[in-house]
C-alpha cells in the first residue's frame, strides 16, 4: 500500500470518491458473471486484453479507439475460427496501480520511491513526482469514466457493427499477417451477404450491431477500490464500482491478505493469477475464500508461469481444482512470465516465447481433459516496438524505436492479431481432439 504523506488529504479524496457515481452496475457484472459461467463450462472463450498500465499522459479517443478496434478484431478471428462465442474483457478504464519488486529506485547514486502506476505516484524521476499523491485517484477516475463512456459508444452505438469487419483495420497493419484477416472478414461478408438474402437482415439480427464489451483491472489500490464499492439495492450485496471484472495479483494473493479479503466481499467476478509459487493446496484454499458457493464465472485462474514451465505447474493445479470439483474458467497469462532483458536493455517479451506458453497451455488442458478457457494479453492497438518478433518482425535493434510503455511490454496490433489466429488454431485442435473418433 502507498505511503500517502498527507492522511487529510487522502481521507478528502476518498471521501468525495464515495459520493460519486459507480462506474459499473451491478447487472453488468453480473451479465459478465453468467457469460463467464459459459467459459467455466467450456462453451465459450475469454479474450482479456489491454495496456499492462494505463497513463494519463497517454489518455486520447485514438488510442482508446485502436486497443478496441484490436481487441474487436481478435475476437472476430476467434469466433469465427474456433465457433466459439467470446466473452471481451478490456485490461482498461481503471488498470492504473502497479505492483512493484523494489519499493525503491535508484539512478546515479540518488534513491527515490518507485513508479507505482499514474493513479499513485509520477514516473518522472524526482522526488516530488514520486511522492504518492491521493488527488491521482480523482484524476484516475475521470479518465476511467471517460475511457468507458467511449467504449459504450463505440460497443452499443454502431461502430462494433459485424458488417464494418472490414473497417475495423489499423493502417499500419497491412501487408504483415493482414492478409489473413482480410480473407476471413470477405468470408464474413458472404455469410452476412447469404443471411440477408436468406431474410435474416440486420435489423432482425439486432445483435450483430452491438457487442458486449467489458472492463477490468488489478484491485491492487485498494484505497481506491473502496472508496468506489456501493451496495446493490436489489440484493444488497456489495459491488465494486470501479471495474466489470477484477484481479488479484500473482503478489498480492496471500489467503489472509486484504486484496483477498476486499475481493471475496464483492459480488463481481474476480480474476487470480497464478504464478509457479503457488502450490495445490493453497491454491484450494484460495478458491475456498473466493468462491465458497462454487458459482461458475466467479473465478478466473489465470496462469503465468513462463514458457517451458506450464509442464512443471500447471498439471497440479488442474488435478487439484478438478478432484476438488472446482467449476473455473481457465485463462492463460503469457505475458508477465515471459519478460526479458534484450541486449540492447530494453525489457521485452519475445513473440515466439509467448506464443509457446500459449501453446503449453493448451496441450495441457487437451492432455487433462480441461477447457483451456481464455487468452491474457498485454497489447495495445499502436504501432509500438516493445515486443520482438511476430510477423512484423521487431528485433531487439528496433525496440528503441517505439518503445511507449510506462511499464511491462506490449504486443503491438499486428502482433496480437497473429497471434489471435495461432490461438484460434489451438482451440480448434482442442475442438477436434474431443470429438469422439466415430463423429469425425
Ligand atoms: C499484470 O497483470 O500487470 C501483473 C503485474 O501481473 P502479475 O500479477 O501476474 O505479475
Ligand atoms: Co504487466
Amino acid at each position: 500500500m502507498p505511503d500517502y504523506p498527507d492522511a487529510g488529504a487522502l481521507k478528502a479524496v476518498e471521501a468525495q470518491l464515495a459520493k460519486y457515481p459507480p462506474l459499473v452496475f451491478a447487472g453488468e457484472a453480473r451479465a459478465l458473471k453468467a457469460r463467464l459461467a459459459e467459459v467455466a463450462e467450456g462453451r465459450a472463450f475469454l479474450l482479456q486484453g489491454g495496456d499492462c498500465a494505463e497513463s494519463f499522459e497517454e489518455f486520447c479517443a485514438d488510442n482508446i479507439r485502436d486497443t478496441f478496434k484490436v481487441l474487436l478484431q481478435m475476437a472476430v478471428v476467434l469466433t469465427f475460427g474456433a465457433r466459439m462465442p467470446v466473452v471481451k474483457v478490456g485490461r482498461m478504464a481503471g488498470q492504473f496501480a502497479k505492483p512493484r519488486s523494489a519499493p525503491t529506485e535508484v539512478q546515479d547514486g540518488v534513491e527515490l520511491p518507485s513508479y507505482r502506476g499514474d493513479i499513485i505516484n509520477g514516473l518522472e524521476f524526482t522526488a516530488e513526482a514520486r511522492t504518492p499523491d491521493p488527488r491521482r485517484m480523482l484524476q484516475a477516475y475521470l479518465q476511467a469514466a471517460a475511457t468507458l463512456n467511449l467504449l459504450r459508444a463505440f460497443s452499443q452505438g454502431g461502430f462494433a457493427d459485424l458488417h464494418r469487419v472490414h473497417s475495423w483495420n489499423l493502417g499500419f497493419v497491412e501487408g504483415a499477417g493482414y492478409e489473413r484477416y482480410r480473407d476471413m472478414a470477405d468470408r464474413i461478408g458472404q455469410a452476412l451477404d447469404f443471411m440477408s438474402a436468406a431474410g435474416i437482415t440486420p435489423d432482425r439480427a439486432e445483435q450483430m450491431k452491438r457487442v458486449d464489451f467489458y472492463t477490468s483491472h488489478e484491485a491492487l489500490l485498494l484505497e481506491y477500490e473502496e472508496a468506489l464499492t456501493r451496495v446493490d439495492s436489489t440484493t444488497g450485496q456489495i459491488i465494486a464500482g470501479s471495474g466489470h471484472m477484477l484481479w488479484i495479483g500473482d503478489r498480492t494473493r496471500q489467503p489472509d491478505g486484504a486484496h483477498v479479503e476486499f475481493c471475496r466481499g464483492v459480488l463481481n467476478p474476480i480474476g487470480l493469477k497464478c504464478g509457479p509459487s503457488l502450490s495445490p493446496d493453497e491454491l484450494i484454499r484460495l478458491i475456498d475464500r473466493l468462491n465458497p458457493r462454487n458459482e461458475p464465472g466467479r473465478l478466473t485462474l489465470i496462469t503465468r508461469f513462463g514458457a517451458g514451465r506450464v509442464e512443471a505447474h500447471l498439471p497440479a493445479l488442474i488435478e487439484a481444482v478438478t478432484r476438488e470439483g472446482r467449476r473455473v474458467v481457465w485463462s492463460c497469462d503469457p505475458m508477465h512470465g515471459n519478460t526479458v532483458k534484450s541486449a540492447t536493455g530494453y525489457k521485452t517479451r519475445p513473440f515466439e516465447r509467448v506464443l509457446a506458453e500459449v501453446r503449453e497451455f493448451f496441450a495441457i488442458h487437451r492432455e487433462m481433459g480441461t477447457h483451456a478457457g481464455g487468452v491474457h494479453f498485454e497489447m495495445t492497438g499502436k504501432n509500438v516496438t516493445e515486443c520482438t518478433g511476430g510477423v512484423s518482425a521487431v528485433s531487439e535493434e528496433t525496440l528503441r524505436d517505439r518503445y511507449h510503455t510506462a511499464c511491462d511490454p506490449r504486443l503491438n496490433a499486428a502482433q496480437a492479431l497473429e497471434l489471435a489466429f495461432l490461438v484460434a488454431d489451438e482451440i480448434q485442435r482442442s475442438a477436434s481432439a474431443e470429438r469422439p473418433v466415430a463423429a469425425q
